[in-house]
């Protein structure tokens, strides 16, 4: 290559990085945090559920999200001063939409395991649960170990679902996995499964709300406590801090409490 030659590839590649550093500086606000910021200076997170789980989360008449978990958020938000959209992604879908950033984090019962926290970094826990057992009210289930030949409905890859998979094994057909809790439980009424297994809080939530139905709940001492967690990318250090702190403060002040009707620690 002659030096004309050498010299235009340097201006060339010049160039080229000069747009690339540019490009990636418009990325971020000058204050390093890639969140939006409101007309008030308010960060906003974006926060994504599965609002199928009442009383958790669910859709109201109106089309609100609503629920505990929400009434939570939303305290954490007020608490650490920042402000909430909420967006309605269904349970399995909310994980590849934490992973690619289209939501800040997720509320949605999550319990704190140690798979998840292999792909997603977890706040201080919230809310403490564990499964129950639902069945047709002359079913003879007492235990959770009579469910080993039966067909259990769950909803799909929730700590419900894991914990029957290890019972009945991962590939049974006799696991009817729905992708709501709801359908699950359609599932079981239906006839289409002799028992549902899920956390405490929604299965007693649907029972009270349907008394027509005959149903009643089998408890076990098998099943482990659960903590719920705020989920959010791994490594998002900003948005795992912004929510410990509010966690942290709802928990001192007592809305927390107020919220859930039972102490954490
Ligand atoms: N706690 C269970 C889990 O983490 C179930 C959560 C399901 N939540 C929901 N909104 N559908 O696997």
């Amino acid at each position: 290559m002659d030096r004309m030659g050498r010299k235009l590839w340097l201006s060339i590649a010049f160039v080229c990085l000069t747009i690339i550093l540019v490009g990636c500086g418009t990325g971020g606000s000058s204050s390093g945090s890639s969140l939006d910021v409101d007309a008030d200076g308010k960060k906003k997170l974006i926060v994504g559920t599965d609002a199928t789980y009442p009383p958790m989360e669910y859709m109201d008449e109106k089309g609100n999200i609503v629920g505990i978990d929400i009434d939570i958020v939303n305290a954490i938000a007020e608490a650490a001063g920042f402000e909430v959209e909420y967006k309605n992604y269904g349970w399995e879908p909310l994980f590849p939409a934490l992973d690619n950033g289209e939501v800040d984090f997720a509320v949605s019962s999550i319990t704190i395991t140690k798979e998840r926290k292999q792909s997603f970094d977890f706040t201080e826990p919230y809310f403490i649960a564990n499964q129950l057992i639902l069945v047709p009210e002359d079913s003879d289930v007492e235990l959770f170990d009579d469910l080993a030949d039966k067909r259990v409905s769950v909803q799909i890859n929730t700590t419900g679902h894991h914990v029957v998979a290890d019972l009945l094994g991962k590939t049974s057909s006799k696991i009817v996995a729905a992708e709501t809790m709801p359908l699950a439980i359609s599932e079981m009424i239906n006839g289409n499964a002799d028992a549902s297994v899920g956390d405490n809080a929604v299965i007693l939530d649907y029972q009270k709300n349907n008394p027509d139905v005959d149903l009643k709940t089998v408890e076990d001492d098998s099943f482990e406590k659960e903590y719920y967690g705020l989920m959010v990318k791994k490594g998002n250090k900003e948005v795992l801090d912004l929510l410990n702190e509010g966690i942290k403060k709802i928990k001192e002040n007592g809305k927390l409490k107020e919220i859930t009707g039972f102490d954490m620690e």
